[in-house]
């Protein structure tokens, strides 16, 4: 590395930067969060990287289960971190790229370990991970990938951010595109303790009570489902069966009872996972 390139004006704030190496990653060199997460200080690679002939480059960050991309994490759970670096035109002679991981109060998120890919790393920066560029070779494919640890139980969601690079290796800042920040949300999976029984709760009335013959039946259900309503004599002779599909909420249901004799009869309702008798009096 020139030593030209350690010192750099930078013109905005009339500043003086000490800058160190950063083809070896920006965390990794000591430098900085320029993933454009809340803790990067309004800088991203852009800040210093510009005018590449590689077009509109974008960073995809991927959780993977076993290859596959997940929407939620479980706590305590390992994943693969991927972060794919694309672009449009050309061919970059290196790809290059930084992605962190933070909790709500933008703490690291679980935890890093084992780089997967080529020249990637995984540097430490104010006790954050940073999945980056890394080593002496060039990453060509624009693929760098780690195990993530998800975070313990009741952690919230998970953002990570992260920042690509397409560049031309020529050792300096310019002839390179650096994709917009991107950024993915992962909320945590809450597994339920209790398993979930949908119970039909069904209430029932009649009326008139007592009844001349026909009688109308109201039952309230919580949920859909079939229903067989019964008329049942005294001694527990089952007169009629109906089968009907009971819709969730308010159901009329009528029966004529004129050519039964006067007496006393129960209305059955019997859902799958509930039963329900009413008493109705034939006159
Ligand atoms: C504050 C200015 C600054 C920022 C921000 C910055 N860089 Fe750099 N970068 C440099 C300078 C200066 C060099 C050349 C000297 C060196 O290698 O350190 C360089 C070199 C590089 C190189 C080697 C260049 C090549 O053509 O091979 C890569 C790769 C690189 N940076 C990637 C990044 C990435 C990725 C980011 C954002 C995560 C980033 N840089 C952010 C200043 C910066």
């Amino acid at each position: 590395m020139k030593s030209s390139f350690l010192y750099f004006i930078f013109l905005g704030g009339l500043s003086i930067f000490f800058l160190q190496s950063n083809s070896g990653g920006r965390a990794a060199a000591g430098n900085a969060d320029s993933t454009g997460s809340p803790v990067n200080n309004n800088q991203t690679c852009n800040t210093c990287h510009s005018a590449g002939n590689f077009g509109t480059t974008s960073s995809e960050i991927q959780i993977l289960d076993n290859g596959t991309p997940v929407t939620e994490y479980t706590a305590g759970q390992t994943y693969t971190l991927q972060v794919t670096v694309t672009n449009a035109t050309g061919n970059p002679i290196r790809y290059a790229s930084q992605t962190v991981a933070l909790l709500s109060d933008d703490t690291q998120a679980g935890s890093l370990s084992s780089a997967t890919t080529t020249n990637t790393q995984i540097s430490t920066l104010s006790n954050r991970q940073y999945l980056e560029h890394g080593g002496s070779g060039m990453n060509s494919d624009g693929i760098f990938s780690a195990t993530w640890t998800a975070p313990a139980a009741g952690s919230g969601t998970v953002t990570f951010y992260s920042v690509g690079m397409a560049s031309n290796g020529n050792s300096g800042t310019s002839g390179d595109n650096v994709s917009p920040s991107s950024n993915l949300q992962l909320p945590e999976a809450v597994a339920s303790s209790v398993a979930e029984v949908e119970v039909n709760t069904i209430q029932l009335k009649s009326f008139p009570n007592p009844t001349q013959g026909v009688v109308t039946v109201e039952l309230q259900a919580r949920s859909s489902a079939e229903y067989n309503i019964q008329v049942v004599d005294f001694l527990g002779k089952v007169l009629e069966n109906r089968f009907l599909e009971v819709h969730q909420g308010h159901n009329n249901i009528q029966l004529d009872l004129s050519n039964y004799p006067a007496g006393m009869y129960f209305i059955y309702a019997n859902g799958e996972d509930q039963n329900q008798a009413i008493p109705v009096s034939k006159q």
